[in-house]
């Protein structure tokens, strides 16, 4: 489960985007030029799934231990509630799938629906599950 919650952090992080970032002076990254002075969007669930530091990124794997994935930011600012957050998916995983270990999608893939512009949220989960105990 916590390599499970590590993958799922990198695959879909909830957080598009970063602070926006301000520049004091120019800055190189990957070869582009950006001036003094610029706002900086840093793209995390872009850069998760960046085939130079993840092969076959595209792909969900959970048996993969996806170590320097961004979905809780870098550095100074690194997300401070990260610790809670990752117990709280071992936690919430784990007795999701205690209760309904048949629970699946109920829907294509495909149909499913994104939003949001920071944070990165479906509009909603379609799946099927049964109550029996
Ligand atoms: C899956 C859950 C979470 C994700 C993906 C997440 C992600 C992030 C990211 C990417 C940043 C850095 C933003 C930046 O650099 O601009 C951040 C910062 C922060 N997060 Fe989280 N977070 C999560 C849960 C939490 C929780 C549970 C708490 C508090 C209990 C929390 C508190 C904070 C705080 C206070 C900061 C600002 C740290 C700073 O600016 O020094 N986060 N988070």
């Amino acid at each position: 489960m916590p390599s499970a919650v590590e993958e799922f952090l990198r695959y879909e992080g909830p957080l598009n985007t970063a602070s926006l970032r301000y520049t004091t002076e120019p800055i190189d990254v990957g070869g582009v030029t950006i001036p003094r002075h610029g706002l900086v969007a840093v793209a995390l669930t872009s850069a998760n799934r960046d085939d130079a530091h993840f092969p076959d990124a595209t792909r969900l794997d959970i048996t993969r231990t996806p170590t320097g994935h961004l979905a809780f930011g870098h550095g100074i600012h690194y997300c401070v509630g990260a610790p809670l957050a990752r117990l709280e998916g071992r936690i919430a995983f784990t007795a999701l799938l205690d209760r309904f270990p048949e629970i699946h999608l109920a829907c294509d893939e495909g149909d499913l629906r994104w939003r949001g512009t920071m944070f990165r949220e479906l509009q909603a989960l379609p799946v099927w599950f049964s109550a029996t105990p």
